[in-house]
């Protein structure tokens, strides 16, 4: 059996993590084949195409969602499927969850600086974050106050830099308590981390060098976090629900269904569970069910 792992040709020989995870598919007699989304062609022999790594899709996004596109017309199997990965690659989504009900960090979308002050009614004055909706690894995500959104959306507008908008949020001081990051495998719970960011900084991405430990979350935060997974029309192969607890409930601020790492470096044990997942999927899922 040959199972993809789409990547990014910064990552050609994949992530620290997912090597774990392919150096497990290879004892069950899987093949994991690094695959480069940007490359012209895909190999023609996989039984099953997972997304990890390919982190640069959202500063190529015509470009992604063209691939997207070139697989939904693939006989070989994708996963998490060009449907799920197209709706989750807009940050909005999170308005979507929000009017099913889902407990979300308060979001409001901005498309151009005329938008500005009914997204700041929406959210109420005050300290704010702004990010881009196509975004990934922290990038142009800022914390502002109220009075400099305006400013800064007209400055970004200038340069063309976001040309899908922005999403304006609502600062969550739990940050500091950290985010948590619960993973679900084929919709049953894997494993967690907790991820707390530097003193003087609130993003805990890599890059900004956020603490990331193994956690054992309440029964309670993982059964609202898979909760949320329920609004979604099929079950995800993985899942990653990104959130922080206010008045100790969990609170998403993302739902991430496209490239999340999924911190086998740091949960080791966990990877067994999530190979036999994707070895069961390039059985099951049928060829041809992208379309
Ligand atoms: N509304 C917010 N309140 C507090 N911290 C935030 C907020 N939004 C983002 N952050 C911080 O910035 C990081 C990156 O933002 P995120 O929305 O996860 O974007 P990305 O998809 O680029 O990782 C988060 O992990 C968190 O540490
Ligand atoms: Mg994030």
């Amino acid at each position: 059996m040959r199972i993809g792992f789409v990547t990014s040709s910064d990552y050609p020989t994949l992530s620290a993590s997912d090597r774990l995870l392919a150096k497990e598919l290879s004892i069950s007699g899987v093949d994991v084949v690094p695959v480069i989304w940007t490359d012209a062609s895909l190999p023609d022999d996989l039984d099953l195409l997972v997304f990890r790594s390919c982190w640069d899709y959202s500063e190529k996004y015509d470009e992604f969602l063209c691939f997207l596109d070139k697989l939904g017309d693939q006989r070989v199997p994708v996963a998490n499927s060009p449907t799920l990965v197209r709706w989750n690659s807009r940050k909005s989504y999170l308005i979507e969850l929000a009017d099913a009900g889902v407990r979300t960090v308060p979001s409001a979308p901005i498309s151009s600086p005329e938008e500005v002050s009914i997204a700041i009614a929406t959210l109420g004055e005050g300290s704010l974050v702004i990010k881009p909706q196509v975004g990934a690894s922290g990038r142009g995500v800022q914390r502002l106050s109220s009075e400099d959104v305006l400013e800064v959306v007209k400055q970004e507008a200038a340069r063309r830099s976001n040309p899908q908008g922005w999403l304006l949020q609502k600062f969550m001081s739990e940050i500091r308590q950290g985010e948590y990051s619960l993973v679900f495998i084929a919709g049953e719970f894997s494993h967690a981390v907790l991820k707390t960011p530097q003193p003087s900084e609130f993003r805990i991405n890599t890059r900004y060098r956020g603490n990331v430990a193994p956690v054992s979350p309440a029964t309670e935060l993982v059964e609202q976090a898979q909760i949320m997974l329920h609004c979604l029309n099929e079950t995800p192969l993985y899942a990653r629900v990104d959130g922080v607890l206010v008045e100790g409930d969990f609170c998403l601020c993302e739902l991430e269904l496209i490239e999340p790492s999924l911190y086998f470096t740091v949960v080791s044990e966990a990877v067994g569970f999530a190979a036999a997942a994707i070895r069961q999927a390039a059985v099951t899922l049928e060829r041809g069910w992208n379309g």
